[in-house]
């Protein structure tokens, strides 16, 4: 069995290491491949396709994930990442004449609009609020259009080892408290790459689309409250002057959960909880 992860970053390596685990051949595409754990093998990959064509993909591939994250936040380099990254592994998959048993696209919750604390599940329409939300709705698109059977896996915000913002803004009395509502929606890195590995492995007939969150949609302020109190420290008083990305809605998993995939991290209590004790590996 073998997989390709296209864009083997954190999550893309996480997940390769649990392909490899369930006896997989793992091979990661990334610019900078040398610091890819064994037994994932690297390789030097530009998906954008601006240095060449793409390396050979190896006969058999059964898998393909695209992980591919843009390097900076403008349209252009979403666009050369997600749609051109996206289009450009379709393209080496014909070139080579694989047809994997399955292909996922890990996608974003960037896509959803703003929806005023409603619910917001795989039936709400996309309506992203961003430029770059635009972009990545384009990309899945353009891959349902080529491969109907695909699987996007729309991700919220990912936090665990090395992510650790929050946390760091807490330590440091920095946190930015909202003084209004702001509904937050996350999921922890290893349940990402377990939910990947799960809609590639374990689903016989999996929906086109999935959101990858955890079982609690919660207030900012209630995240930032619970590390204050892990970390035994003060809050700064509430303020308005927080950004208002988020899109204020409660992002339901009960498409993932009905798959029967079981959260390590089911809400941002247990996930933090591990990640400030250090628990969960860092990758390079
Ligand atoms: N972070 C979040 O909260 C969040 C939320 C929702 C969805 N997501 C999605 O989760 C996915 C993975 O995120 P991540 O945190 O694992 O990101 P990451 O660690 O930055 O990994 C992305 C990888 O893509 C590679 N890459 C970038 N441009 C490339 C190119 N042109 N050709 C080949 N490889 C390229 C990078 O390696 P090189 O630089 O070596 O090429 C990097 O290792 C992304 O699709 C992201 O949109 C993230």
């Amino acid at each position: 069995m073998r997989v390709l992860i296209a864009g083997c970053g954190d999550l893309g390596t996480e997940a390769g290491l649990r392909f490899a685990a369930a006896g997989f051949s793992v091979l990661g595409w990334r610019r900078s491949p040398e610091n890819l754990p064994a037994p994932i093998t690297g390789q030097a990959a530009d998906l954008t396709g601006r240095t060449g064509e793409l390396p050979r993909i190896p006969a058999g591939t059964d898998v393909v994930v695209i992980a591919v994250a843009a390097g900076e936040r403008s349209e252009a380099a979403y666009r050369a990442a997600y749609v051109d990254g996206t289009a450009n592994v379709l393209d080496a998959l014909e070139r080579d004449g694989v047809r994997p048993r399955r292909i996922l696209f890990v996608s974003s919750t960037a896509v959803y609009g703003d929806a005023d604390g409603g619910e917001v599940d795989e039936h709400t329409p996309p309506d992203p609020a961003s430029v770059t939300g635009e972009v990545i709705l384009e990309a899945e698109r353009l891959l349902h259009d080529r491969r109907p059977d695909a699987v996007v896996l729309r991700l919220a915000g990912i936090y665990g080892p090395g992510r650790t913002r929050l946390i760091d803004t807490v330590s440091a009395g920095t946190a930015v408290v909202p003084a209004g509502t702001r509904l937050t929606n996350r999921i922890h890195r290893d349940d990402a790459a377990a939910a990947i590995v799960h809609l590639s492995t374990q689903v016989s007939h999996p929906d086109p689309l999935y959101v990858g969150v955890d079982e609690e949609p919660v207030e900012l302020a209630d995240v930032l409250q619970f590390l204050a109190a892990e970390l035994r420290t003060e809050l700064p008083a509430p303020s308005d002057s927080g950004s208002s990305r988020g899109g204020n809605r409660r992002i339901s998993n009960r498409r993932l959960l009905g798959t029967g995939f079981e959260f390590a991290y089911p809400t941002f209590r247990e996930g933090y909880r591990a990640v400030l004790a250090g628990t969960g590996v860092r990758h390079p």
